[in-house]
């Protein structure tokens, strides 16, 4: 599995966004270590702080079907002409289970594509002792 086609899966899943308030669709697809591949979407709610990003979406998913390890993770943000890199709230959690090594794409509609560790995203992580408990 590639970047590229991770990023393909990534900008399917925002055609599943609901996104009624913001109309700022948001697909994300994490590679697990057990080779599958977990989608998610933003999901909002009219209580606006409510809204669960769609990289979080996707790790429930993961987490929820028995992966605590990922090995990539892409996110696709086709409503914005640039890419939009994940939330403060989600590159922690993500940090949660991906090695700081691991690679994170995003991009917008246009072609421009970031490629980012998670260590460079979330540094210096505070909690790092406790992980993995
Ligand atoms: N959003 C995500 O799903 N992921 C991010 O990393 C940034 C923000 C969603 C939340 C909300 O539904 C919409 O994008 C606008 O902030």
């Amino acid at each position: 599995m590639t970047l590229d086609e991770l990023f393909q899966i990534a900008r399917q899943a925002a055609a599943a966004a609901y996104a009624p308030y913001s109309r700022f669709r948001v697909g994300a697809a994490l590679l697990g270590a057990d080779g599958a591949v977990y989608t998610g979407c933003n999901v909002e709610n009219r209580s606006f702080g409510l809204t669960i990003c769609a990289e979080r979406s996707a790790v429930v998913q993961g987490v929820s079907r028995g992966c605590r390890s990922f090995t990539a993770l892409a996110i696709s943000t086709p409503d914005s002409p640039v890419p939009v890199g994940p939330c403060g709230a989600c590159r922690q959690v993500l940090s949660e289970f991906m090695d700081p090594r691991c690679l994170v794409r995003f991009g917008g509609a246009g072609p421009e594509r970031v490629d980012a560790a998670i260590g460079e995203l979330y540094p210096y992580d505070s909690l790092h002792e406790l992980a993995g408990a």
